[in-house]
């Protein structure tokens, strides 16, 4: 049975992010029940989901509160939508939820299906910001390199990442790149985390003197850079990188898909780093992933030009079928009741002192140059040799093999680039599997290394 299935997705699923002929070969990994922490492939084998799925499952794999939210939702009512003034109670108690833990200043919330789709909206509501004051030229977008901001045309143009936009011509919208803020591997020889982030800032605010400040419209970053790698900032890093955009009225979207809800140990990255946006995306935690949902956050200084522009266009003309669909809104709802009543912030707290101990640990392996970590979240760098920082050939896959080690020793873990391997379990891991866990990183890079030392 298990087989037959594996034949029927070669025969019939396109998957993303995949190498399409390599998985005619090696065929799907196919996972089938999970509960807490764990799931199961179709052969029985148990893992820790030590990547939370992707960023997302922070309650875990069953977290019968949210089933049951949303089966109280569809039997009452399992779809209306946000348009022409339409609205259902699940979306109203969300927003005003949001609201309520956001950052001060923020005053409404538009829900989306994605974190893509919050990213693309972002980027509709700054230059319709910008067209509403009279700025039709104030367009072009900052994002870094190695960013993930997504994947669709507008998101994808801000991904930092060579693999999103090759063979997809992209970017397609006007954006500029700027350094990666990863003291580790970008940082000169001698230079501070302090200076590093001076220099960052001064090289930035060249890009944007260069354009033109007329033209640049907003930067968006990510608090902790998530998918190119886990690159936590550099000390100081924001605080100068926003004084660059305030000198040149140049909005600041905090991209939260995946730092949100406590992720970093505090309710958004933008506390933790001490980030004040003017637009907030997120989605992933927000409904613990069991529905797809995000929304995007926006000041009311923002919120009172859009009304007086919309008002002059005749509508805010933006908004998708399933933008604040009333069951993913319910489950996104009962998830943040669940994170306060829980003290999920505090739980993050309590168990990174741990966390941060095996990561740092890590760190005295051969195979590991750098080893980071805030919050439930962190990384190790694979380098062949920790003096040089050098890497291995790219054709080596260092960083997968590593992962793949770790499957074997019932772990989940992702490679990501720069040769990193990550970690973000699901928030509700106790200090028990957090060492459980971290045992298997330690035993899957002895395997690598025995086999890199053989070879
Ligand atoms: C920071 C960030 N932004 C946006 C996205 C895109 O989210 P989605 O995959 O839901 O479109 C992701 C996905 O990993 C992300 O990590």
């Amino acid at each position: 049975m298990a087989s037959n299935l594996a034949e029927k997705d070669k025969r019939f699923a396109l998957h993303p992010f995949t190498d399409l002929s390599a998985h005619q070969e090696k065929g799907p990994f196919i996972i089938n029940r999970g509960e807490g922490i764990h799931v199961w492939d179709d052969h029985g084998n148990k893992y820790i989901e030590g990547m939370s799925g992707l960023w997302c499952t922070s309650l875990g794999f069953s977290e019968q509160r949210l089933i049951d939210a949303a089966q109280a939702q569809f039997q009452e009512l399992p779809f209306t939508h946000q348009f022409t003034h339409r609205s259902t109670e699940a979306v109203i108690e969300l927003s005003e939820k949001l609201i309520e833990h956001a950052p001060a200043g923020f005053g409404k919330v538009f829900p989306v299906n994605s974190g893509s789709e919050a990213v693309d909206l972002a980027i509709k509501m700054v230059w319709f910001y910008n067209n509403a004051l009279g700025k039709p030229k104030k367009k072009t977008i900052i994002a870094r390199e190695r960013a993930y901001h997504g994947v669709t045309v507008a998101a994808g143009s801000l991904t930092g990442l060579p693999y999103v936009q090759n063979g997809f011509d992209l970017p397609a919208i006007s954006v500029i790149h700027t350094g990666t803020p990863h003291a580790y591997r970008y940082a000169k020889t001698g230079e501070t985390e302090a200076e590093f982030s001076s220099r960052l800032a001064a090289e930035l605010e060249e890009q944007i003197l260069a354009a033109g400040a007329d033209t640049i419209a907003a930067f968006i970053a990510e608090p902790v850079m998530g998918a190119g790698g886990v690159l936590i900032p550099p000390e100081g890093y924001f605080e100068k990188i926003q004084s660059v955009l305030k000198r040149h009225d140049i909005l600041f979207i905090a991209d939260e898909v995946i730092c949100g809800f406590a992720r970093t140990g505090n309710w958004w990255g933008s506390d933790t780093y001490k980030i004040q946006p003017d637009i907030i995306t997120c989605a992933k935690q927000l409904s613990s992933a069991y529905l797809p949902i995000g929304a995007v956050l926006v000041t009311d200084a923002l919120v009172d030009v859009f009304t007086r522009y919309s008002d002059e266009l005749g509508m805010f003309g933006t908004g998708n079928t399933y933008g604040g669909h009333p069951v993913s809104a319910s489950v996104a709802l009962e998830t943040l009741k669940i994170y306060e009543e829980r003290d999920i912030v505090g739980h993050v707290q309590a168990r990174s002192s741990l966390f941060e101990a095996r990561v740092q640990a890590l760190a005295n392996h051969a195979l590991v140059g750098n080893a980071r970590s805030v919050g439930l979240i962190g990384a190790i760098d694979i380098v062949q040799d920790k003096n040089t920082k050098d890497q291995y050939p790219a054709t080596d896959k260092i960083a997968a093999q590593v992962a793949n080690a770790a499957r074997n020793h019932g772990l989940i873990l992702r490679a990501t680039p720069g040769d990193s391997v990550a970690f973000c379990p699901p928030l509700i891991i106790d200090e028990e599997q957090i060492d459980v866990m971290f045992d298997a990183v330690t035993d899957a890079l002895n395997d690598v290394q025995a086999i890199i030392g053989c070879s």
